[in-house]
């Protein structure tokens, strides 16, 4: 594991820009769980009954059920070393931006400031009826969804549900980045959600390198991934950064 280190180390070193992709597996140590790993959301809520935006639109009070339980769940976390890490390595300069799939804030939290948010936040609400939207601040969300205060409507975090187009800005942003980097940091994601997965490949096909951290091994890793470090982020991540 040691060459791991190393080699991960080397390249980041030498890189002139870096950029980083994460997934719920980095917000795992702070006690939000994933999707697909052991235990994962997924595993109790079908994504297509909770997560599409055909099955928000059928019955939103249903999705919001689900919603209120991570809001819970979010609310309480804390940025854990392996956030910690990343807003290190930008305030060294040595990572340019990260595009999170994940809408627990934690990034943020932990000092990011560069941070493209894929999937959305939930830090907004939106009326798919009238178009108005709203920060979430504005309800008091204790277990009843919140309503549009013109027309009525159930409101809905603006988080991306599968069948939704990501934000035009988070896109071409992090296409540009994607791009620009000659090395990819890509942690605690499955990297099977497209197009959040085709951003290690557009850094490769640029002749950049990419270093996988995660609990096992994925998609990318027997196919783009030049250095693949297996184990909790919390932990890796901090060992490496203590490396360069
Ligand atoms: N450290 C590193 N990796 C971890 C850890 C950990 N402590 N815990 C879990 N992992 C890994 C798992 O092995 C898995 O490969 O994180 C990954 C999490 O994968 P998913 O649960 O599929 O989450 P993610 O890749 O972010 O999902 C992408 O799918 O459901 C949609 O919109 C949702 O943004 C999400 C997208």
């Amino acid at each position: 594991m040691e060459e791991r280190y190393r080699q991960a180390a080397e390249i980041l070193n030498d890189a002139k820009t870096v950029i980083c992709l994460t997934g719920a597996g980095i917000s795992v140590e702070s006690g939000i769980p994933d999707f697909r790993g052991a235990g994962g959301l997924w595993a109790k809520y079908d994504p297509m009954e909770y997560a599409h935006i055909d099955a928000f639109r059928r019955n939103p009070g249903k999705i919001w059920k689900m919603v209120f339980e991570l809001m819970e769940i979010t609310m309480n976390a804390l940025p854990n070393p392996a956030h910690l890490s990343l807003a290190e390595l930008e305030k060294r300069s040595m990572l340019r931006s990260i595009i999170t799939q994940n809408i627990d804030n934690l990034h943020q939290a932990a000092g990011s400031r560069n941070v493209i948010e894929f999937h959305g936040n939930a830090s907004r609400l939106d009326c798919l009826n009238c178009g108005q939207s709203y920060g979430a601040s504005e309800f008091d969300l204790n277990g009843s969804p919140p309503l549009c205060r013109d027309c009525s409507a159930v409101l809905k975090p603006s988080v991306v549900f599968f069948g939704e187009a990501i934000p035009m800005r988070a896109l071409a942003e992090s296409e540009r980045l994607s791009n620009l980097a000659d090395a990819i940091l890509v942690i605690g994601t499955s990297a099977v959600v497209y197009p959040a997965s085709s951003i290690p490949f557009i850094v490769k096909s640029n002749g950049g390198r990419v270093i996988e951290m995660n609990l096992e091994s994925t998609g990318l890793t027997h196919s783009i991934t030049d250095v693949f470090i297996q184990g909790p982020a919390g932990k890796t991540l901090p060992e490496l950064v203590a490396r360069l």
